[in-house]
């Protein structure tokens, strides 16, 4: 299957790699990029330079540079000042194809049938499209997101980084009825985590692809190391596409999921109704497992397969 998406993302290290993923899985008819991981002009520009380096011809559009309500926050200490530190930085002469990544997305979905939205960063870009037109709602196949959790958060104790960002965002996606919501959350994306192997495997491979995204992964794994004594890195965004183009290698569970957009401890929690015999109605499908051998090896090949 060679699913219609939009990569709505915040580059970032994991986000480069659901780039480099969804290019060779999927026809990627957008990318749009929205402030997050670093300040919406590095965010784009990041997205810029994947799409240099990996020679993909893929329309860049720039979107939201804050969230809906709260102030904007980024993560310097995961992904370095620049969004994608670590390798030494390209001259980037790519340029955004728009600085209207919501009338992009509105319009995309409004000329093609089927199309995924594949939101990897806060979800401010998407939820300003189905507010703007909440017809889209209905034409796309479905969302499949990176974010939130069923459990513990990594910004706060309670909630996952792309929600906290943009809670009242996230309210919105979770709460728009579309007939698909897929949630890649903290949950499943510690599941697939890189390790020094997969660094010595690019670095064996060679070329400008791979050895740059080794360079990334050395950056991204020492801070896990430093911040949490890991030593291995989640690949969180690259869930998230694989969630749409190999759905075979996870788990789900349709859960009802509502985001608390107000509690000082709480703010940016997915609150997953997991009692048993709830009367909930699920609003979600809600990835529990996924076959990390299987979905690494496939990374790990799809880097390589850029040279
Ligand atoms: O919490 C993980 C998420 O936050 C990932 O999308 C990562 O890229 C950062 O945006
Ligand atoms: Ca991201």
């Amino acid at each position: 299957m060679n699913p219609k998406i939009i990569l709505d993302c915040d580059p970032g290290h994991d986000d480069a790699v659901a780039i480099l993923l969804a290019a060779r899985e999927c026809e990627v008819l957008a990318i749009t990029t929205v402030s997050g991981n670093a300040p919406l002009h590095l965010t784009t520009a990041n997205a810029l330079l994947i799409c240099q380096l990996a020679g993909l011809d893929i329309p860049v559009h720039a979107g939201a540079d804050r969230p809906l309500l709260v102030p904007a926050a980024h993560a310097p200490r995961a992904h370095g000042a620049t969004g994608l530190d670590g390798p030494p930085r390209p001259e980037v002469y790519l340029e955004a194809a728009s600085a209207d990544a919501v009338r992009c997305i509105i319009d995309t979905v409004r000329s093609h049938d089927d199309v995924w939205l594949v939101p990897v960063g806060p979800l401010t870009n998407i939820a300003l499209a189905i507010r703007q037109a909440p017809d889209i709602v209905e034409r796309i196949a479905g969302i499949s997101l990176m974010g939130g959790a069923v459990g513990a958060g990594n910004v706060t104790p309670t909630a996952e980084f792309n929600i906290w960002a943009d809670p009242h965002a996230a309210q919105i996606v979770f709460g728009s009825g579309a007939r698909v919501i897929r949630m890649a959350g903290l949950n499943l994306t510690h599941q697939l985590c890189v390790g020094p192997e997969v660094i010595t495997a690019l670095r064996a491979e060679g070329g400008t692809v791979p050895s740059f995204m080794a360079d990334l992964f050395d950056f991204y794994l020492a801070g896990y190391r430093e911040r949490a004594g890991l030593e291995a890195a989640p690949m969180h965004d690259p869930c998230a596409v694989l969630a749409v183009t190999r759905p075979e290698l996870f788990t789900f569970g349709a859960r009802q999921v509502d985001v608390e957009t107000e509690g000082g401890l709480t703010r940016g929690m997915t609150v997953v109704d997991e009692r048993p015999g709830t009367d909930a109605v699920p609003n979600c499908d809600v990835a529990f497992s996924i076959d990390a051998a299987a979905a690494l090896e496939l990374i790990g090949d799809t880097v390589c397969s850029y040279g």
